[in-house]
């Protein structure tokens, strides 16, 4: 069903930018969807507590009826809400970073629909930083849930014109907060289950820095980087199992020290001479690349956080050209470059040539 669609720019007016907040708070509270910027990710918001709003999510998204959705709050009172048997360990993980981008699973309260955990038993709250997201979630004066504001499967959105390209004339409003400062999703964190915190998805608050706010050490969840295909039992965030941030060209990852993988790269794009070709370089090799590929530099090998920033923006300008086929370089799975790994082997499917 077509909605015409409100898209508003901030710019850093305080007296017009508000204006814009309270009319998104408005069509929370009226129970349609506002997109709006958070530090990770642009989110699509609708009241948590409303279930025929929260409906309208799944529907603009075309997201699968069993990918439960975070609750997004603005003060840590709202957390009380949502969660129950909120542990100290949780209470630390949330003093030393909320606001920001970790998103921690609970029990839930009764009163949350099922709508939003899609049945069950467990609600993820996230507490973001960025001060648009915050200043929407107080002025609707409710949690608010919200996946990233794509169509799912696509890579989620880091600018609002993402946003426009997927969901155009499907939801009510969006406001355009410029490029999201991370560019990939939260860390989750799941505190439901015994023993030690185990991470659902790695992002920007990594396991070395949980692991020296709380003693024990957060474990990855065992099926995180796994393909779902190999995945023996269910995944704990339902979100996994499902494909993930894929350009329209096929993307193929090459491991390897950077020259190696350039060379190889090389190879392959010579070997295919009628094949349009993309290449997903760094800074440190860009220049290495045979001209006949579109090369994209995503930024360098040293700062992975530029990396994280620019990777879905790129994925989705190499849609805007003819490419087939995109060779990625790899970084070593090492702190933030692991989660940005992450999103990349994802988007490739897992398929990987090592050299
Ligand atoms: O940075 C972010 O987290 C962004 C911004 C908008 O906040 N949101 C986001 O939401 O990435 P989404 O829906 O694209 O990803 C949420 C992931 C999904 O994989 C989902 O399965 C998982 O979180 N999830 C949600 N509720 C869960 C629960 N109760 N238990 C386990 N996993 C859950
Ligand atoms: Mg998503």
């Amino acid at each position: 069903m077509a909605t015409q669609t409100i898209v508003k720019r901030i710019t850093g007016n305080a007296v017009t930018d508000m204006e814009i907040i309270l009319e998104a708070a408005e069509i929370i509270k009226r129970g349609g969807l506002v997109a709006f910027p958070t530090e990770t990710v642009y989110g699509l918001g609708a009241n948590a507590f409303n279930p025929q709003a929260v409906k309208k999510i799944f529907e603009a998204k075309g997201r699968p009826q069993d990918n439960p959705l975070i609750a997004h709050i603005s003060v840590l009172d709202m957390l009380d809400d949502l969660a129950r048997d909120i542990t100290f360990k949780a209470i630390d993980l949330a003093k030393a970073f909320w606001p920001g981008p970790l998103t921690m699973i609970f029990f839930k309260k009764e009163t949350v629909p099922d709508e939003v955990s899609c049945n069950l038993p467990t609600i993820a709250v996230r507490f973001p930083e960025n001060e648009i997201a915050r200043l929407l979630i107080e002025k609707s004066g409710v949690p608010v849930a919200a996946p990233s504001a794509n169509l799912s499967g696509r890579p989620s959105p880091t600018l609002a014109e993402h946003v426009i390209e997927d969901l155009y004339g499907k939801i009510d409003m969006i406001i355009d907060g410029g490029q999201c400062a991370h560019g990939i999703e939260s860390t989750i964190v799941d505190l439901t289950l015994p023993g030690q915190p185990v991470i659902l998805r790695p992002g920007s608050i990594t396991t070395e820095m949980m692991s020296k706010v709380i003693s024990e050490c957060c474990s990855p969840s065992a099926y995180f980087d796994v393909k779902p295909i190999e995945l023996n039992t269910p995944p704990k965030a339902p979100g996994m199992k499902y494909t993930h941030y894929a350009p329209k060209a096929k993307l193929i990852l090459v491991s390897g020290t950077a020259i190696k993988a350039a060379s190889a790269i090389n190879r392959l794009i010579r070997a295919n001479p009628s094949t349009k070709t993309g290449v997903l370089a760094t800074t440190e090799t860009k220049d290495l690349y045979d001209t006949s590929a579109v090369i994209k530099n995503a930024g360098s090998r040293e700062t992975p956080e530029e990396i994280g920033y620019n990777l879905f923006r790129i994925l989705r300008e190499f849609d805007k050209t003819d490419v087939e086929i995109i060779y990625s370089e790899f970084l070593e799975e090492e702190n933030f470059a692991a989660s940005v790994m992450n999103r990349l082997k994802k988007a490739a499917g897992y398929e990987i040539i090592n050299v």
